[in-house]
């Protein structure tokens, strides 16, 4: 330590000389010490564990944390014609607590803002908005990503990538480094290794290099990865706030940073690598000595070899009772696979104490896992195990859609032919619950409107946001649920899926649920996004009226909601249907706007029913709410003539209807 002071002396003279314009110029080996915002500007999650900034916590919520330098960085001197060069160097660590939950990764960031605009939790590190909407506020980004997200173009779940302003990389490369042969040696960063990463910015060349190596390998010569491009002059402003960012879903993974060094007046100062504090996934044996660990190996191997063959005649003794074992299949698919055992504890043996529920697709029950996340164990029955398997291989795909509007599946279990889906648990249980009957507390107005633009948002993301379409087929009320914000969360997606699997090959049935059902399926068409956008009108008007698609308790005519509405929309008394309990609450226009855009939902040609992208913007961003009610009342008047009437020109304006992209 002794030693560094006249060494730091001479650099703050020496840049005091070269600058005094506010160089930057720091070295933390620790955060140790660092106790308040003097030093460090944390925000969110972010949080010093000791020596560490933790930049997540613990929680099973969307969430993200930020840890930037107090002072600015200057990059535009007003005296100079080029930007600013830096350097900078620190070490990071990222440990999931499942190992095979989505991964999210760290980003190293330059940022004018502390709090980027519209930034989100999840796969966006809590800095860019989605990949539809740019960001604002200029950002510059280098992401150690840990999971692959197809959407983004992410080359695998292990990689390195420059981000100007947008989640999509302008360029990416596999963990790793180059060593001194020129050979490729690959680094997993999501192991809790302690990582050493270096990134050099040449401001006159517009250049970036990134390294990464394990610590205790000195740094390569070469960088992972190299990007020179003009453009990146677009993304600086002239100061900008420099740090990292990470965020996460309800999957834990701590990511940590465990030194830093900064330079903009030259090569950021060596970190000194010793001593720092070992990540890893617990029950892992450390710092033993080699002839212990050799001793416990043998020990081990030996231990093993007993052990395995005598599992191997007790399994194929099991074997020949039973037809339960773990198919090869079964262990391909994310998410997480819970043993039957795990959830049996979870739900006290299945207790009927703790059934939430049981609908068409079997039992649901409510568990709690020995971490204290509560979850929703759905049971589900099928009659054969290849529909099982060619359904277990569509919801792998579909665990990992992720979005603050859907119920997130966490894992799943098989048994026989019983498919165990665990879900996240929803405290306030379905919408159904809220509305209907006789319910313990009505929902309200503002609530109710509030849910309907939270499923639009998550059905859109199931329409739009994903590479390939993904169609949910049953929506209900009933499989809307309510989190413990009230927020609405679509349920069960995918899972209507499982039953066209039928047992007879091509026997596809007609999925979902009466009252629901788009009227094009009673033919043989195939469900298709409009047909999802028909059932969500009918909850609109569910939720709006406050009745049943179905009522039998009413008068013939009236037993049909959506025809039940047209008919008084078309003697112009449309808002006789809203709910009366609810009468003191909402403003007129408002209530008539919602039952018209329900009426359009449930266009008897599904051509001419708005998508979901259009009724995010209605429902959504309630200003612009006006406009499109009327062009959608043209439209429901060409509905209340059944069709055919009211042409193209009525098709062209719903066009219009589509926010500009
Ligand atoms: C910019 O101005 C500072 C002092 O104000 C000076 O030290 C520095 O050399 C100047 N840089 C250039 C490129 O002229
Ligand atoms: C932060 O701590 C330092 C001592 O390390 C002290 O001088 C300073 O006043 C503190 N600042 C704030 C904002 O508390
Ligand atoms: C924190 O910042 C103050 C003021 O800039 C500085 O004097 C102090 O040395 C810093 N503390 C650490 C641990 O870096
Ligand atoms: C995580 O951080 C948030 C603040 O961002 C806080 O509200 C929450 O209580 C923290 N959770 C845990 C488990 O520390
Ligand atoms: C960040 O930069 C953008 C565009 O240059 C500007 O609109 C915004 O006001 C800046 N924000 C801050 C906090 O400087
Ligand atoms: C980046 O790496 C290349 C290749 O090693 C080198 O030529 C270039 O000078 C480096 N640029 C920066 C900014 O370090
Ligand atoms: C940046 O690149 C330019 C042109 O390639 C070079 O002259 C300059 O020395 C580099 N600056 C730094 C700090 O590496
Ligand atoms: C690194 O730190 C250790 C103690 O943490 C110290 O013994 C060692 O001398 C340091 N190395 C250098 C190069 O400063
Ligand atoms: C992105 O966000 C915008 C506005 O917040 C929203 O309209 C759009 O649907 C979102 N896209 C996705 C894929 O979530």
């Amino acid at each position: 330590m002794r030693l560094f002071v006249p060494f730091l002396l001479i650099l703050v003279l020496f840049q005091r000389f070269l600058s005094p314009i506010s160089a930057l110029d720091f070295i933390y080996n620790s955060f140790n010490g660092i106790i308040n915002s003097t030093n460090l500007t944390l925000i969110n999650d972010a949080k010093l564990d000791s020596s560490v900034i933790r930049l997540t916590n613990d929680s099973n919520q969307f969430s993200f944390g930020r840890a930037f330098y107090p002072t600015k960085l200057t990059m535009i001197r007003s005296n100079s014609s080029s930007i600013s060069s830096f350097s900078t160097s620190f070490v990071f660590s990222v440990l999931p607590e499942i190992a095979t939950s989505p991964g999210f990764g760290l980003a190293f960031v330059l940022s004018n803002s502390t709090s980027p605009p519209g930034a989100l939790a999840s796969q966006y590190f809590g800095l860019f908005t989605n990949a539809t909407v740019p960001s604002v506020s200029p950002l510059l980004v280098v992401e150690f990503d840990t999971g692959r997200n197809p959407e983004f173009n992410d080359p695998d779940d292990n990689h390195i990538g420059i981000d100007l302003n947008s989640v999509i990389s302008e360029k990416s490369q596999t963990a790793g480094y180059y060593d001194s042969s020129g050979g490729f040696v690959p680094v997993r960063m999501r192991t809790g290794e302690n990582i050493h990463a270096w990134i050099d910015f040449n401001g006159t060349s517009f250049e970036i290099n990134v390294t990464v190596a394990p610590i205790g390998v000195s740094r390569p010569s070469v960088p992972t990865l190299s990007y020179k491009d003009p453009k990146i002059g677009n993304y600086v402003s002239a100061e900008m706030f420099v740090g990292f960012s990470a965020s996460k879903t309800e999957w834990v993974e701590a990511q940590r940073v465990l030194a830093w060094s900064l330079s903009d007046i030259g090569t950021a100062r060596e970190i000194n690598t010793t001593n720092f504090p070992v990540f890893e996934a617990k029950s892992t044996a450390n710092s033993l000595s080699g002839g212990e660990i050799a001793g416990i190996v043998i020990g081990c191997v030996a231990f093993l070899i007993i052990c395995a063959s005598g599992f191997y005649l007790f399994w194929r003794k099991r074997k020949e009772q039973e037809e339960d074992e773990i198919e090869d299949w079964e262990l391909q698919y994310w998410p997480h696979r819970f043993s039957i055992e795990e959830l049996n504890l979870a739900t006290n043996g299945f207790s009927n104490d703790d059934l939430l529920g049981s609908g068409g697709f079997g039992k649901v029950y409510k568990g709690t896992l020995p971490n204290n996340t509560e979850v929703a164990v759905k049971c589900v029955n099928h009659d054969s195990k290849q529909g099982l398997r060619e359904f277990m291989a569509e919801i792998s795909s579909m665990g990992r859609l992720q979005h603050k509007n859907l119920v997130q599946m966490r894992g799943w279990c098989r048994k026989g032919n019983q498919l165990m889906l665990v879900y996240e648990y929803m405290p306030n249980g379905s919408l159904n619950k809220w509305v209907f009957d006789k319910p313990t507390k009505l929902l309200g107005w503002e609530q109710r409107r509030r849910v309907l633009a939270d499923v639009a948002e998550g059905l859109n993301y199931l329409h739009h946001g994903w590479d390939q379409v993904v169609i949910h087929r049953d929506i209900k009320s009933s499989n809307i649920l309510l989190d413990s914000e009230m927020r609405g969360r679509l349920g069960d997606f995918g899972l209507a899926k499982l039953y066209e699997h039928g047992e007879a090959p091509n026997t596809t049935r007609v999925v979902g649920t009466l009252g629901y059902l788009a009227p094009e399926l009673a033919k043989v068409t195939a469900p298709t996004s409009a047909s999802d956008v028909y059932s969500f009108g009918v909850v609109i008007l569910e939720v709006a009226c406050g009745r049943r698609p179905i009522e039998m308790a009413v008068e013939e005519d009236e037993s049909v909601l959506v025809d039940w509405v047209r008919d008084l929309y078309s003697k112009g008394k449309i808002c006789e249907a809203a709910d009366q309990r609810i009468r003191d609450e909402y403003k007129v226009e408002e209530m008539e706007m919602v039952l018209k855009l329900g009426l359009a939902c449930c266009h008897p040609d599904p051509q001419r029913r708005p998508t979901m992208k259009e009724m995010v913007a209605v429902l959504v961003a309630e200003k612009e709410a006006a406009v499109p009610a009327d062009l959608l009342l043209e439209l429901a008047r060409g509905d209340s003539n059944s069709g055919g009437v009211g042409g193209s020109g009525v098709a062209q304006e719903v066009e219009q209807l589509q926010p500009p992209v």
